[in-house]
């Protein structure tokens, strides 16, 4: 069952911050909280249909699959970022993860009593549109290693830019600057690492030892270790 209690302030996202406190606190009551537990799908219930949905804390997988089974993951969402069912997509939590989420119906009509909120919701889908071209073109253009380079890359230039994630003590959004070994852990299994770059396990073990071998990385359980990122930046155009 959702939780509705306990829920944080809507600014805290960047997607609402500096939006009027009055329509914020208006809204806030409408939205859900809800706990993923780790590899397991978001589900919401029927009664709330075509929701969007905002991380708060932990990580979702952005997926879609074939008909005999492969997935290929779009995109990694972290605290602060929004999504929506009915992009047709699988979402799954990754890590142990909360969502707040709003039905499709009441973020029309919050829409309708603020104009910039729907300026920021073309900015949204203008970075998913961005987001998916480039996928395309990685698909089209380049080679398995650099792909999985560029996923690599992209993976520490959103944590480096992420400046709003969880704080554990108070069960909120909070500011914090990151160290320099958050911007160089990846914490993607080789599975998952596949399923971002459109290659197959085998294929991303065999270009993660080669690395390894070059002193680009190292790998440890369940992540990989970053360790020169300017080769790694030469292996984005390979
Ligand atoms: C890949 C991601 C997405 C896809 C493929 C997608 C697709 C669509 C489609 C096909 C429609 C038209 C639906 C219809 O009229 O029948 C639509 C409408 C809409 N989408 Fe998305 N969407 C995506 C992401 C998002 C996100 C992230 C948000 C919110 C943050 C969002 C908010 C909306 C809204 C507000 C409408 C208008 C709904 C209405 O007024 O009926 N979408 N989207």
């Amino acid at each position: 069952m959702p939780n509705r209690s306990d829920l944080p302030d809507l600014g805290l996202f960047p997607f609402f911050r500096g939006l009027p406190s009055s329509l914020l606190e208006f809204w806030r009551p409408r939205f859900n909280r809800q706990r993923v537990s780790k590899r397991q799908p978001l589900r919401f219930p029927p009664s709330c249909s075509d929701v969007i949905f905002f991380v708060l804390l932990g990580k979702v997988k952005i997926s879609y699959y074939s008909e005999d089974g492969k997935e290929f993951t779009v995109a990694i969402l972290s605290p602060g970022e929004v999504y929506s069912e009915h992009s047709l997509a699988l979402a799954t939590a990754v890590e142990e993860t909360e969502v707040l989420y709003l039905s499709m119906a009441d973020f029309r009509s919050m829409m309708d009593e603020s104009p910039e909120l729907a300026r920021r919701l073309i900015r949204v889908l203008g970075q998913i549109l961005r987001m998916t071209n480039d996928l395309v073109i990685d698909l089209a253009f380049r080679e398995a290693a650099s792909r999985l380079a560029r996923v690599f890359w992209r993976t520490v230039q959103s944590e480096k830019n992420q400046r709003m994630i969880l704080n554990p003590e108070s069960s909120d959004l909070a500011r914090r600057s990151p160290t320099s070994s958050d911007y160089c852990s990846v914490h993607l299994t080789h599975e998952e690492l596949a399923s971002l770059s459109g290659t197959t396990r085998q294929t991303v073990s065999e270009i993660l030892s080669h690395w390894e071998r070059q002193g680009i990385l190292s790998t440890q359980r369940g992540q990989v270790l970053i360790l020169n990122l300017d080769r790694l930046e030469e292996k984005l155009d390979t």
